[in-house]
């Protein structure tokens, strides 16, 4: 199965992108970026959520209107995904917000789980896995591991960047998940980190770098 990969063409996108990127961009703007980016990739990661309709009183009469018909949940990888949260929310306010913690082995790059509560079964129909970066494509396939154990059906990625190499390892593990982004880049340094990427996402979000 080919990868499902959408990088977005948005010209707001691309020009946020450039500036997310700039190593002069402090945590504060930073962070800015990150919310706004979030929301323009996840317009385009819903855009076939089911819909139902409903009947709206306007001051002038009736008007047949649409309502979302499907639970969405969001999932952030700690530490970075939890950056991407308050965007994702400001268009989809009653979505639901289920931690996974992950962090990666510095010498092997395999991540380690550390926080995953879950209830017993999903209650969400859809699932949006958040993080801004998939560089080896580890963090994001034990994520959705995760998930399929806990029994969610539908399961989709939303990033910022990711390496080639990662999306080629994560489609692997789940090629039926389709991955949003804002760019691929083709180079991972031997530390795990994308090239020329944006540095290390958690320590720019939380001032820690
Ligand atoms: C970074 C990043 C992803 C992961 C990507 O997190 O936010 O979660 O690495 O790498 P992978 O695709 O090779 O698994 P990190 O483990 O550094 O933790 P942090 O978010 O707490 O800084």
């Amino acid at each position: 199965m080919t990868p499902q990969v959408h990088v977005s063409p948005h010209p707001l996108v691309n020009h946020k992108m450039a500036l997310l990127r700039d190593q002069r961009t402090d945590p504060k703007k930073f962070r800015e970026l990150v919310r706004e980016i979030s929301v323009l990739l996840t317009y385009e990661a819903t855009a076939d959520l089911a819909t139902e309709r409903l009947s709206i009183t306007t001051p002038l009469g009736q008007s047949d209107e649409r309502k979302l018909a499907e639970r969405v949940g969001l999932v952030p990888i700690l530490r970075a995904g939890l950056g991407m949260v308050e965007g994702v929310w400001s268009i989809m306010p009653n979505a639901e917000v289920w931690h996974i913690g992950l962090r990666r082995d510095e010498q092997t790059l395999e991540p380690i789980e550390y926080y995953a509560r879950l209830p017993v079964s999903p209650t969400v129909d859809v699932c949006l896995v958040l993080d801004p970066m998939l560089a080896t494509g580890g963090s994001a396939a034990a994520a959705v591991g995760i998930l399929r154990e806990w029994g969610a059906k539908r399961i989709k990625f939303v990033g910022i960047i990711a390496s080639s190499e990662g999306i080629h390892h994560f489609s692997e593990a789940h090629p039926d998940v389709p991955l949003f982004l804002a760019a691929v880049d083709q180079h991972l340094n031997d530390a795990g980190l994308i090239v020329p990427g944006l540095g290390d996402a958690g320590d720019r979000l939380f001032g820690t770098g």
